[in-house]
């Protein structure tokens, strides 16, 4: 059998839990089709709609021929030219002296807080929901010695600025640590995609000079805060000291992320960039990936947030007590669902969604798995991003649709 079938059999297998509430579905064997292959191409398995992340896009025909045919160098000795023109490109783009091509977003941040936070025991303060916090292993803590002081987020992805004076610490108590770094996210990713705003931003510059403190932004999808507010993503990486941006998310890029601020900040990051191993060799292979990836950027951002808001319209246009999505906070590419029938959980809801039955295959002739991917218990999410056209989000809106009924009925 093939290996992709038998993996995808164990996983259905494996997450079909025993106290599953809906009768046991009668499930396809399915496979992950590209956008480029029709259901038809996929004969009688069903078609996969993959809404788990952005960062599941697969490079495009150009970005391989790019990648294929770049001119490339040692990049650890800085000779490799690809990598230049990205770095230039991307320092240019945000109006800023230098930057650094590294391996991932979580590299990213962790050089850039040790970078701002350059002595061991120094403190960096954080929203308690942001993906530095959550997602990095406290890696700033584990590697740097820096002490992540976590500050609540609001729904919004801020959090409130009269209560960040009291994290920061004074200067002058030998008791207490130094604040070294404040961190803010944009899009905020956990509070569902949210754009900060650029007044917020302005404020939050204004109270971080009288502290004499810098600020580091985690804008792994920098560039769909930007197309959304219809800003040059410069304008909003002005009121911050340093930013980290996922070229491996909605952008399309296979691997990497850019860290861009000033050339005696990017001279330390890539210091620490060797030290944690981030440094590649022929690196412009995937720079020129990248540099594709940025051509074009505007309009494929654009198109997943129009798919975004077209989702959730169609997934809510009738009536159910099963989900609930606030439209009003898809600002991005991300959509939060929250399950509100009892006894239903974000897991089966998911499980359920990526499963056909036959009964559902006799009643809506089509054969649609989508992937979703649970947050919490009562919480779900789903992504938009380039891998999908508006004829998957139809197919995906009428899926959850079949689901919700089915869901209403029981
Ligand atoms: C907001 C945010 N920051 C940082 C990262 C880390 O990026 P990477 O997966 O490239 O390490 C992610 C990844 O999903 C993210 O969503």
């Amino acid at each position: 059998m093939h290996s992709l079938k038998r993996s995808v059999l164990k996983l259905l297998k494996s997450s079909t839990k025993p106290n599953h509430n809906f009768s046991r579905p009668r499930v396809f064997v399915w496979k992950i089709c590209n956008r480029s292959q029709t259901n038809k191409s996929c004969s009688d398995d069903p078609y996969v709609i993959d809404l788990r992340s952005d960062t599941l896009t697969k490079p495009t025909d150009a970005m391989r021929m790019a990648m294929a045919k770049a001119t490339v160098g040692d990049d650890v000795f800085n000779e490799d030219p690809t990598v230049h023109e990205l770095q230039n490109m991307m320092a240019q783009m945000l109006d800023m002296e230098a930057a650094l091509y590294v391996p991932s977003g979580t590299m990213g941040n962790l050089i850039s807080v040790l970078c701002h936070c350059n002595r061991r025991g120094m403190e960096v303060v954080a929203g308690h929901k942001g993906h530095l916090v959550m997602y990095e292993q406290g890696g700033v803590a584990q590697l740097g010695g820096v002490m992540p002081m976590t500050i609540p987020n609001k729904d919004d992805g801020t959090f409130d600025l009269n209560q960040l004076a009291e994290y920061i610490r004074p200067t002058d108590d030998p008791h207490q640590p130094h604040t070294g770094l404040i961190t803010v996210e944009n899009t905020h990713c956990n509070c569902g995609g949210k754009v900060l705003p650029l007044k917020y931003l302005a404020e939050l510059r204004e109270k971080a000079n009288s502290w004499r403190v810098p600020i580091h932004m985690d804008g792994a999808r920098l560039l769909n805060a930007a197309v959304a507010l219809d800003v040059e993503p410069k304008k909003i990486v002005s009121y911050v000291d340093s930013v980290s941006v996922c070229l491996s998310k909605g952008v399309g890029a296979p691997i990497g992320s850019v860290i861009v601020g000033s050339k005696q900040f990017i001279a330390q990051a890539l210091r620490l960039r060797k030290v944690l191993g981030g440094g590649w060799r022929q690196a412009g292979h995937l720079a020129a990936a990248a540099i594709v990836a940025l051509s074009s950027y505007k309009q494929h951002l654009a198109q997943d947030h129009k798919h975004a808001k077209m989702f959730v319209r169609g997934v809510m246009e009738n009536h159910n007590n099963i989900i609930d999505i606030d439209i009003t906070g898809v600002h991005t590419n991300i959509v939060m669902i929250d399950i509100l029938k009892p006894g239903l959980t974000a897991e089966q809801f998911c499980q359920r969604l990526k499963t056909v039955t036959e009964q559902e295959f006799t009643d809506i002739k089509d054969k649609v798995v989508v992937l979703s991917m649970p947050l919490t218990k009562f919480k779900l999410r789903i992504v938009m991003c380039s891998n999908h056209n508006t004829e998957d989000v139809r197919l995906a809106i009428k899926k959850v649709q079949y689901v919700l009924h089915e869901l209403v009925k029981k």
